[in-house]
């Protein structure tokens, strides 16, 4: 880790943490909310590494004013919490259910109070389980609920939301939800999801109408970028541009597909991708014109051309020489500085200001005999990438916030307990949560980064 003085950020960047209420709000039964797609993929057998479920997660829903007060005490400008859809609409159609609203209400007020920011994002992959009965993703119908839901919402936090993100990382749940199966709903149809793409794009594009419909709030979309680093071909046989070509091909998958038509320029070519569902008019709804781009970055991803006979065009390979996380990802925080110039370079003066809206890593953080939870790891972590947000902003790139996450341990998906990204250590039995020793080292980043600080 750099023993450098961290650099100042611009006036007004925005600190921020981020959690998504599936994996922080338990909760599940209580105050009329429906079941959602995690709810039933987390019940059938073999598909969560512990075999747990988001039942009670970090019971966040009766715990919100411990961990706001936690908020408060890092100094955050801005906090990043997700509104499940099935407590707002139960079925994911129809009225709205009044007492799951009133929770996002509470929540939203206390954070106000706490001189915190609410950014509230929309989806963050809890499809109402009716939805996924008729089709999720794959039907054009999704997208137009999604915007309903959107609007019922903003109707009632729309004066108090500071930032709006429409959906979280639509290309993970469109590539583990439905190509891969790993995550909900499950489903495994490879390249026959390209729908799933499109239909949450339309899903978005309508959104953005319906918010600013309501509010005059900024609106984002929450998008994983991972910069490609292709590796050489593996025998004298392979023609020199085959990795290269299924470099091009991931890049187009992982990084263009979610951004092209958001940012006005159609979709890219991507073998494989049927476009027929595409219907006149949809590309303008997708390019509404959005505020600011959300850029989750977690790590680099390594590719080359497929072994014969693969489904995909690629394959991708471990990336040696990096230290790594918990999950084994790879940390590199050079990748987050190479993806933000390279979203600059590629999309010029279409591309809004951009906020970081997740970053951070998983490490088996445990509390030592005298309760306290030292992380290093995470530290030198935030530091790296901290420090490569403000490398970007030094080449031009308009980058205005920063989002760790995340706010606290929680359960991660197909992972189950098993990894903890949190600032807060939570013990699970007791559901204690002891800020690590990351937090208090970003508590001291933020505070020496307000104008007039000693530094
Ligand atoms: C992102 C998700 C978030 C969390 C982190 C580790 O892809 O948006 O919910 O799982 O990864």
């Amino acid at each position: 880790m750099s023993t450098a003085p961290m650099p100042q950020f611009p006036t007004g960047f925005r600190w921020g943490v981020s959690t998504s209420a599936h994996q922080i709000e338990g909760a599940t039964a209580v105050d009329g909310r429906g079941p959602s797609i995690w709810d039933t993929f987390a019940r059938s057998p073999g598909r969560i590494g512990d075999g747990s479920t988001g039942e009670v997660a970090c019971d966040h829903y009766h715990r919100h004013t411990e961990d706001v007060a936690l908020l408060a005490g890092l100094g955050v400008s801005a906090y990043r919490f997700s509104i499940a859809w099935p407590r707002v609409q139960p079925t994911g159609t129809g009225p709205v259910n009044p007492a799951g609203l009133d929770f996002y209400d509470r929540l939203v007020d206390e954070l106000l109070a706490a001189g915190v920011d609410p950014v509230a994002t929309l989806y963050h992959w809890d499809l109402p389980q009716p939805l996924e009965d008729a089709g999720g993703w794959l039907h054009r119908d999704t997208a137009a609920r999604f915007a309903e839901y959107a609007d019922l919402t903003a109707a009632r936090l729309g004066d108090r939301v500071r930032l709006w993100i429409t959906l979280n990382e639509p290309f993970i749940h469109m590539s583990l939800g439905y190509g891969m199966g790993v995550h909900a709903p499950g489903r495994m149809m490879l390249f026959d999801a390209f729908p799933v793409a499109h239909h949450q794009l339309l899903g978005h594009g309508l959104a953005v109408a319906a918010l600013r419909a309501r509010t005059t709030s900024p609106v984002a979309i929450a998008n994983n970028y991972s910069p490609v680093r292709v590796l050489g071909d593996r025998d004298a046989d392979r023609a020199a541009g085959a990795d290269r070509a299924a470099g091009a091909a991931y890049e187009a998958l992982h990084n263009r597909l979610f951004t092209d038509p958001l940012l006005g320029r159609g979709y890219p070519e991507l073998p494989g991708f049927d476009p027929s569902v595409v219907r006149p008019g949809d590309l303008d709804t997708i390019a509404a014109p959005i505020d600011v781009l959300g850029v989750n970055y977690y790590n680099p991803t390594g590719v080359r051309a497929a072994e014969e006979g693969s489904p995909l065009p690629f394959d991708l390979v471990p990336l040696d020489g990096y230290p790594r996380t918990a999950f084994d990802w790879p940390v590199a925080p050079d990748g987050l500085h190479e993806l933000l110039g390279w979203l600059h370079d590629t999309y010029g003066d279409a591309l809004p200001p951009i906020e970081i809206t997740e970053s951070g890593c998983a490490y088996d953080d445990a509390p030592d005999t005298d309760g306290q939870v030292a992380d290093p790891d995470r530290v030198a972590y935030l530091d790296g990438h901290l420090r490569a947000v403000r490398a970007a902003i030094d080449d031009g790139v308009d980058v205005r916030g920063y989002f760790v996450w995340s706010l606290l341990d929680n359960w991660e998906w197909a992972e189950g307990f098993t990894k903890r990204f949190g600032l807060v250590h939570v013990d699970y039995a007791t559901q204690r949560r002891t800020p690590k020793s990351s937090y208090t080292w970003l508590r001291d980043v933020i505070a020496a980064s307000r104008p007039g600080s000693a530094r």
